[in-house]
């Protein structure tokens, strides 16, 4: 590489960036090979859904006539496919049946870029943004780069929100006179990353009440990144577009078509109950790419239109129910129980969210991480979930990545390093 004579001026935006966890996370198995990875949020190369997505392509031309699914297309995303996702979400039984109009959906270059847009077009720097503890890694670094500090909803030992903690929470915010710096709340309602909690109707009905108690009326975002991967059935709760509860809240629910059909096609969107939030989004995006790609948003449109893509959700809910059975099955049988680990098995989702004993800190570059590492196996540590980085004993697993075969032998890996240390 050739040096460069002059130094760069970066913005104050710029200058403060560092690496997000995630990529160190995605490229490690590729440089070590030999590690088996339960860290990154990968799903499965084997379960991906290769014929379907070669028939829909190859039937394009007829169904999709001008060869404009390699057009670009609009800001906001294809119509047709923005009616397809608002219709399947009101027909869900849980849901309102108007819940979800095409008008108020952005389809987007994965959930991921609604979430970022959504907040950029509402946070300063210095802002606030209310998160679950623990909460997605991934938006808690966004959050750092934007300068914005999340402040973790308090929960009780079981991982359910404490709503009376959560007041004198608000309250000293309000004291501290940091509580018009809140400008959003974040929240997963559907097998969250990483705890694979699912919020029930008391929490999210407790939530709102709680917000509307200490008269903040911010916007509240539900992303639902899994919520179509439930190994059986759906989570019966509604979503907060349906309840009654978030009615004076504007709401942004993030939903995405990656995990539960293919990440490689990237398409998530997000649907805005407020008209002017959503133009901001859309005037963002506008700027960013000015539309997301058509190609695979009109793969996703015809797997929706032809109801293909409900039969390969229910496939692959049942898929990862298999997978985390396995690894629950391998946890179990280590007996790292009577070491003092805990764990919920999950219902849905790709991941395994573990708490150690408060003895074990599972930090990157501690003991156990390091031993982890020279078995052969990694994860993400827990301490990166929390919006004040602690406590340091938790750590979550991925089954989505590995075949079969190697996810027993990470987890094998994982739990040998438990007993030995
Ligand atoms: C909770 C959560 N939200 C959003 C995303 C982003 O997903 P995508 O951009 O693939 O839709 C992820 C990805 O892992 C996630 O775990």
């Amino acid at each position: 590489m050739t040096q460069e004579p002059h130094t760069i001026r970066f913005s104050n935006i710029g200058e403060t960036l560092e690496v997000p966890v995630i990529n160190q996370l995605m490229a490690i198995p590729l440089e070590k090979p030999g590690i088996l990875s339960l860290a990154a949020g990968f799903t499965d190369n084997l379960a991906l859904p290769v014929e379907l997505t070669l028939d829909i392509i190859s039937k394009l031309p007829e169904t999709n006539p001008n060869n404009e699914f390699l057009q670009y297309g609009t800001t906001q995303g294809r119509p047709e496919l923005r009616k397809r996702t608002a219709d399947r979400l009101n027909s869900l039984v849980m849901e309102d049946d108007r819940a979800f109009a095409a008008e108020d959906i952005v389809v987007c270059n994965g959930s991921q870029q609604a979430l970022f847009l959504a907040t950029q077009t509402l946070c300063n720097p210095g802002d606030i943004v209310l998160v679950e503890n623990p909460s997605y890694f991934v938006y808690l670094s966004m959050l750092q780069s934007l300068q914005v500090n999340p402040v973790g909803i308090p929960v009780d030992e079981s991982g359910k929100m404490d709503f009376d903690a959560f007041a004198i929470l608000l309250d000293q915010l309000k004291n501290e006179s940091k509580l018009h710096k809140v400008k959003a709340a974040y929240l997963m309602g559907y097998h969250a990353n990483p705890s694979s909690r699912c919020l029930s109707l008391e929490e999210k009905q407790g939530f709102a009440s709680t917000l509307k108690k200490a008269g903040l009326i911010v916007p509240v975002i539900e992303d639902a990144a899994y919520r179509d991967l439930a190994f059986e059935s759906m989570d019966p709760t509604p979503s907060i577009m349906s309840l009654r509860d978030y009615e004076a809240f504007p709401r942004l629910y993030l939903g995405t078509y990656t995990k539960p059909y293919a990440t490689g096609l990237k398409i998530g969107y997000g649907c805005c109950s407020h008209k002017k939030w959503l133009e901001k989004i859309l005037c963002a995006k506008g700027n960013q790419d000015f539309g997301t790609s058509n190609f695979s948003q009109a793969i996703i449109e015809r797997a929706l239109i032809d109801n293909r893509y409900e039969a390969l959700t229910r496939e692959l809910g049942s898929h990862y129910g298999k997978k985390a059975e396995l690894l629950h099955e391998v946890l179990e049988n280590a007996g790292i129980q009577n070491k003092g680990w805990h764990w919920d098995k999950p219902t849905g989702g790709l991941l395994f969210w573990m708490k150690a004993p408060e003895s074990v800190n599972t930090d990157m570059g501690k003991a156990f991480c390091l031993e982890c590492e020279k078995q052969g196996v990694i994860y993400v540590p827990g301490s990166f979930c929390f919006a004040n980085q602690e406590p340091h004993n938790f750590i979550r697993l991925s089954i989505g990545a590995l075949p079969d075969e190697k996810l027993v032998e990470a987890s094998k890996r994982f739990c040998k390093v438990i007993h030995s240390l």
